[in-house]
């Protein structure tokens, strides 16, 4: 059977299940690309560190520039976080000729212009369903499933470790700093979770669906936004008293004046879907002209589920789907705006 070499750049959290999913199912991976994905190299930055995956002798390295140089790699996962670091990488696999799959929001949501340009400039592809919602398949949802809908608005809960922190002050009283210490062991958090809990993930994430589903083109920054680093127990004991759940949601209307578009711990009646989504999961309602409302609900963090999606996207690359959908809406390009974004 033909092979398909992959390459890593960072195997923690996500980059060990994608190693994991690789090494032990490689039937299925074959199954679904009709080839064999053979992990070739993972880079890291320390290769004595323990992994939680038992990678074969000869594919760690701790020179990125031996994944970028190396020909027989064809798709290279970048997931090492970041964004400055990750940008040069990324552009460094892409004028190398390699196609890339990546779960870094903060990198997509701070350059996705640039990046997708030099993709397609190189005649490579990038993918990034890992980005946003983990395992909820969003980005084909909105790139591929609801292509004959005009989206009215989206909400979502986009963040894991703020609706884990959340559901645990509400069901158990649990203090913020011990839950989002948690959060950061079940490697559920950013490297720096005040990304997480100042509700900037969020907004990156909304900014990368607000492109996908309406054509805007927003800076993440410029998006108004409210953590949920500044609730306490009293606030979320309040809101079960009158009958509501705290949670973080992102917004993306669309109104006269254009996309309007927020992020804030909201208020969410008791009964509604999303006041029950619990733990590390994420929820997108999607309301659109011609489907009317959708309700999708998964893991929005973690290893596993987030290296699902990440391992679905090099199927796609490997097979050429990804080429065939990303080549056609030309995304951050000129070509696929045509939403403004309202003035906050
Ligand atoms: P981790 O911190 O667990 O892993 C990062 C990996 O990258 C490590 O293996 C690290 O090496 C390696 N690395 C970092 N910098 C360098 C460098 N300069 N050179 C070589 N290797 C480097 O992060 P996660 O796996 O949690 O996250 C990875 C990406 O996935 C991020 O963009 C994150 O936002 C995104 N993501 C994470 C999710 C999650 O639930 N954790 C969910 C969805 C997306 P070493 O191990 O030696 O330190
Ligand atoms: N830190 C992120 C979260 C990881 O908790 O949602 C998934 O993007």
């Amino acid at each position: 059977m033909e092979k398909t070499k992959i390459g890593l750049i960072g195997l923690g959290t996500v980059g060990s299940g994608v190693a994991q999913i690789l090494l032990d199912h490689g039937d299925r991976t074959a199954r679904q690309a009709g080839r064999v994905l053979w992990l070739e190299k993972a880079a890291v930055r320390d290769p004595k560190k323990p992994r939680g995956c038992d990678v074969p002798d000869g594919v760690l390295t701790d020179d990125i520039d031996a994944v970028v140089a190396d020909p027989s790699i064809d798709v290279v996962a970048e997931l090492m976080g970041g964004v400055e670091r990750a940008r040069e990488v990324v552009l460094a696999l892409l004028n190398s000729g390699k196609d890339v799959v990546t779960a870094n929001k903060a990198l997509i949501a701070a350059h996705g212009p640039e990046l997708f340009d030099a993709a397609r400039a190189a005649g490579r592809t990038i993918a990034f369903e890992a980005a946003v919602a983990g395992g909820i398949p969003i980005i084909a949802n909105l790139s591929q499933c609801l292509s004959a809908n005009q989206v009215e608005s989206l909400t979502g809960i986009l963040n894991g470790t703020c609706n884990f922190i959340l559901s645990k002050m509400h069901r158990e009283g649990a203090p913020y700093a011990d839950v989002l210490a948690e959060a950061q062991r079940l490697g559920y958090a950013e490297a720096d979770p005040a990304m997480d809990v100042d509700g900037t993930d969020t907004a990156q994430k909304l900014a990368i669906l607000a492109h996908l589903a309406f054509g805007a083109r927003p800076d993440w920054r410029a998006i108004p936004r409210t953590g949920i680093d500044t609730l306490d127990l009293a606030d979320v004991k309040m809101a079960q008293e009158l009958g509501y759940t705290i949670k973080l949601l992102g917004v993306a209307e669309l109104t006269a004046k254009g996309l309007q578009l927020s992020v804030g711990p909201t208020l969410v009646k008791n009964g509604n879907p999303m006041a029950d989504v619990s733990g590390p999961m994420n929820a997108v309602r999607i309301t659109a002209d011609a489907v009317g409302e959708l309700f999708l609900q998964g893991p929005g963090a973690g290893q596993m589920p987030t290296a699902s999606a990440v391992v679905a996207d090099l199927i796609d690359t490997a097979v050429g789907r990804t080429r065939l959908t990303f080549q056609t809406l030309k995304l951050w390009s000129a070509e696929s705006d045509r939403t403004p974004v309202a003035d906050p």
